[in-house]
């Protein structure tokens, strides 16, 4: 953390249960940034709320497991199942998809959410602005 970066309570741990997410407005300096508090596997993951296609509300979408194709050893398919490892949610302006612990999205990595240092002391969130 640098100098002029703050700490901000977000809330209480329970706010963000596995696989759950939190959506908190902060007001800055410059303004107000909308963030999305993710938790999967545990741990915490915090993407400012800016879809990194045309700036929709990427964290307030829905939340579903990656899908994946299953191919047999000719790769006929064999179906679509959920990838229950993995956590995206799904920007709900046009459907771009963002893995929550990377905040990239799958089939474009170039395109990603802007990630925010996060931590968790004595049962409150803490975000560094
Ligand atoms: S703004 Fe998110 S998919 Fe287009």
């Amino acid at each position: 953390m640098t100098t002029t970066e703050r700490l901000v309570d977000v809330g209480a741990s329970q706010d963000v249960p596995e696989r759950g997410r939190l959506v908190v407005e902060i007001s800055t300096d410059a303004g107000s940034v909308t963030l999305g508090i993710f938790r999967f596997g545990g741990r915490l993951h915090a993407w400012e709320n800016r879809c990194a296609h045309q700036g929709g509300p990427a964290c307030q979408g829905r939340i579903v497991s990656r899908v994946s194709e299953r191919l047999d050893d000719e790769q006929r398919s064999l179906g679509l199942r959920f990838d229950e490892d993995t956590m995206h949610v799904v920007c709900p302006w046009h459907g771009f998809e963002y893995d929550v612990v990377t905040g990239r999205h799958p089939g474009r990595p170039d395109l990603a959410l802007r990630s925010l240092p996060v931590s968790e002391d004595g049962g409150r969130i803490r975000v560094a602005l």
